[in-house]
């Protein structure tokens, strides 16, 4: 059995929206267990017991959220030098841009030596204004299923053990 770890964090909705549709896109996978942990759940033995990763973030001030950042910042030497090489994706939510949240989670993985195996998925809800910004988020179907796929195709690379 190989293990796809999904970790995320959400404030209004939209990325765990997002994170559950990759996890059932991985679901349907025989031969791998996927596990969505928000990010305060997950440590060190978590990252070190899965075969490939999914990370899901707003982003928020242009920045990965704080609490992924604590993740990694938890996580970050405890796994150096004994996951190199392991897949990941990034899945990042953002109002209008996200670039710079994928370019953090990059930079961490990179160092961790992790292998990227798809584009990062940047799913822009539009929200523009303070009122909409702190909303709750409903993520469109198309988005949902981009997701779903993301998940999908991360499960079957690591069923196959083609990454
Ligand atoms: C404090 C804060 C800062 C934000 N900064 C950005 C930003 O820099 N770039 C951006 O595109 N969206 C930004 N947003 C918008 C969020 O990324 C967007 O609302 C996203 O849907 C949040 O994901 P969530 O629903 O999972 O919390 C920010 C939102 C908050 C609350």
């Amino acid at each position: 059995m190989k293990t796809l770890l999904i970790v995320h964090h959400s404030m209004t909705g939209g990325t765990a929206q997002l994170a559950q549709a990759a996890l059932r896109g991985a679901g349907g996978e025989p031969g791998v267990v996927a596990r969505l942990l928000k990010a305060p759940q997950a440590g060190p033995d978590d990252v070190l017991a899965a075969d490939g990763y999914l990370f899901a973030t707003p982003e928020n001030l242009a920045a990965i959220a704080g609490m992924m950042k604590d993740f990694f910042d938890r996580c970050y030497y405890p796994v150096l030098g004994r996951i190199e090489g392991r897949p990941y994706a990034t899945v990042v939510c953002a109002g209008s841009d996200g670039q710079n949240a994928v370019r953090q989670v990059e930079r961490i993985a990179t160092g961790w030596r992790l292998k990227p195996v798809a584009p990062a998925l940047i799913v822009i809800t539009h929200a523009q204004t303070p009122e909409r910004i702190l909303a709750p988020k409903q993520i469109a179907a198309a988005d949902l299923q981009q997701a779903e796929e993301l998940g999908a195709a991360l499960a079957a690379g690591l069923a196959l053990g083609v990454f």
